[in-house]
C-alpha cells in the first residue's frame, strides 16, 4: 500500500464529523468538502449537495452507453466518541498500532468507503477510466437515520438511474473471510415517559401513598418480554417470515464459533436470547425489543430519599421481514397503554424508523459479487444476513428500483460505535482490491 494512502486516511479521520450533535455541524461540512475534493483529485466530477441537514457528496465518472451503472453508497458521518475516557488514544487523532488504525469512524464508515475511493483511484490511474459507469453517493446523516437522503434519491431519480448499488457498511464474519450480506434488520424507535407527582417528593412523607414512576416504568418495560426471551407484545410476530432451510443449513456451516466469539467480544457472563433459536438466528433473523437508555430520580453520589416525578426510557425494535415499523410501534403503544400501572400518566413519542432488507445472494449481481470476493480474498464468500440496519437500502429498491450488494469490511472486534474503534490496514488493502474486482465482474 502506498505511503500517502495512510496520511490521507488520517486526514479523513481527523474530522469530527459527528452528525447527531449540532455543535459539530461545521466539521461535518468540512469533512464533506474534503471527500468531494478527494473525488475530484482522482478524476471524478463531484459536488457537495446541501440538504436541510448535513450535505451529500455526489460524484461520477463520465457515463457511457452500453455499460452497467453502479451506485456506490457510504457515509462520512460518525457516531459520537463518548465516553471519551474509555479511549486509549484521542478518537480524532488516528494512530496505527499493530496494523490497526484507531479512530472514531476508522471502520464505520470512513475506512470502508475510503478503500472504495482508493480502488477507483488505482483503476483510473491504470486504465484512465473505470470499467463501468459509477455514481458515488456519500452522505452525512446515516448515523441519524438518513432523513434527507430519500428526498435526494427521489429528486434525482433519473440522474441516479443505475443497475445495482454497492455498500460497504456491513461486516465480515472473520479476518480474511469475504462476506456477502443479503439481509439487514430494520429499526423503529419509541421513547416513553411516565409521570406521577408534579415534582420530586420526599419519599418518607409521600412514599407508599403515590405511585413511584420509576417502579411503574420498570413494571411496564418488564412486560415487553416473557421469561424465555420472547417478545410478549400481542401480534408482534404475526408478520415474521421464518428463516429458509438453506439459510439455517449454511449458517450452521460457517467457519466461526458465534457463541464463544460473542462471549469474548461482549464480556457478558453468559449469553441470553429468544428460546429455540441459535445466536446467529437471534441476531440476523429474529426481531428484538431493546431498551437503549433509561433515566429517573437521583443519580448522583450518595443517597437521596426522593420519589421521582417521572421516568423515561428510549427503546428501539429491530425488525425482520415482513414486519412493518409503524404497525409494530402501534402494537407496542397499545400494549403499554393496556398494561399501564395506575397513578401515572404515559407519553409515547415514536422516533426514526427504517425498514429491513432482504435480497437473493444468488441472483446475477450476487453471483458477480461472489466471484469478485473470491478474486480479492482467495476464498469463497460467506453468505449471511446482518443484525444492524442501513435504512436507505430499502429506498434504493423502492425509489431507484435496484438491488444492493452489501460487501462490508467490518470485523467483529472493530468496535464500531464503541470506544477504541479500529480498522486493520489489511482490510483497507483488501477493500481496494475488492472494489476493483467487483467493478470488473459487474462490467462482465
Ligand atoms: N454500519 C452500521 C449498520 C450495520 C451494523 C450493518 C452492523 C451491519 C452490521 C450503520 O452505520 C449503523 O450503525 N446503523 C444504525 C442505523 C440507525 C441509526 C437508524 C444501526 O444499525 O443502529
Ligand atoms: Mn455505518
Amino acid at each position: 500500500m502506498r505511503d500517502n494512502y495512510l496520511e490521507e486516511y488520517y486526514s479523513f479521520l481527523r474530522f469530527p464529523s459527528v452528525s447527531t450533535d449540532a455543535k459539530f455541524a461545521d466539521k461535518v461540512r468540512e469533512c464533506a468538502a474534503w471527500v468531494s475534493q478527494k473525488l475530484e483529485k482522482i478524476g471524478l466530477e463531484s459536488k457537495v449537495v446541501p440538504t436541510p441537514g448535513h450535505p451529500i457528496v455526489w460524484a461520477r465518472n463520465k457515463h457511457r452507453n452500453g455499460r452497467p451503472t453502479v451506485l456506490i453508497y457510504g457515509h462520512y458521518d460518525v457516531q459520537p466518541p463518548d465516553p471519551l475516557e474509555l479511549w486509549d488514544s484521542p478518537p480524532f487523532e488516528p494512530v496505527l498500532k499493530n496494523g490497526y488504525v484507531f479512530a472514531r469512524g476508522a471502520t464505520d464508515n470512513k475506512g470502508q468507503i475510503f478503500s472504495h475511493i482508493l480502488g477507483l483511484q488505482e483503476t483510473i490511474e491504470k486504465n484512465r477510466d473505470l470499467p463501468v459507469n459509477v455514481d458515488l453517493v456519500i452522505e452525512g446523516e446515516e448515523e441519524v437515520g438518513s432523513q434527507n437522503l430519500g428526498k435526494f434519491l427521489t429528486d434525482n431519480r433519473d440522474a441516479l438511474k443505475c443497475d445495482v448499488v454497492l455498500v460497504s457498511d456491513t461486516g465480515m464474519i472473520a479476518r480474511k473471510t469475504p462476506t456477502l450480506s443479503y439481509g439487514l434488520r430494520g429499526v423503529a424507535a419509541l421513547e416513553v415517559k411516565v409521570t406521577g407527582p408534579k415534582i420530586d417528593l420526599h419519599s418518607g412523607i409521600f412514599g407508599g401513598a403515590v405511585t413511584n414512576p420509576a417502579t411503574a416504568l420498570a413494571r411496564l418495560l418488564a412486560t415487553l418480554h416473557d421469561q424465555n426471551g420472547h417478545i410478549a407484545v400481542p401480534g408482534f410476530y404475526d408478520d415474521v417470515v421464518p428463516l429458509q432451510d438453506w439459510e439455517r443449513e449454511s449458517w450452521r456451516k460457517l467457519p466461526i464459533d458465534p457463541d464463544s466469539e460473542m462471549l469474548e467480544e461482549t464480556g457478558a457472563p453468559s449469553l441470553f436470547g429468544e428460546a429455540g433459536f441459535s445466536t446467529l438466528e437471534r441476531i440476523w433473523a429474529r426481531p428484538t425489543a431493546e431498551i437503549n437508555g433509561m433515566g429517573s430520580g437521583y443519580q448522583g453520589p450518595g443517597t437521596k430519599t426522593v420519589l421521582p416525578s417521572h421516568a423515561m426510557a428510549k427503546l428501539t425494535f429491530r425488525l425482520v421481514p415482513n414486519q412493518n415499523g409503524d404497525a409494530i410501534i402501534d402494537l407496542v403503544k397499545k400494549h403499554f397503554q393496556k398494561n399501564m400501572p395506575t397513578g401515572v400518566t404515559l407519553e409515547m413519542t415514536s422516533g426514526h424508523s427504517g425498514p429491513w432488507y432482504l435480497t437473493d445472494p444468488h441472483n446475477k449481481f450476487g453471483q458477480a459479487a461472489q466471484r469478485a470476493l473470491k478474486k480479492a480474498f482467495n476464498k469463497d464468500a460467506a453468505l449471511i444476513r446482518e443484525g444492524g440496519s442501513i435504512p436507505i437500502v430499502s429506498d434504493f429498491r423502492k425509489i431507484l428500483g435496484v438491488e444492493t450488494l452489501l460487501i462490508g469490511l467490518a470485523l467483529q472486534d472493530c468496535r464500531a460505535h464503541s470506544p477504541n474503534e479500529n480498522f486493520p490496514l489489511e482490510n483497507l488493502e483488501a477493500g481496494i482490491r475488492m472494489n476493483q474486482a467487483v467493478l470488473e465482474e459487474l462490467a462482465g
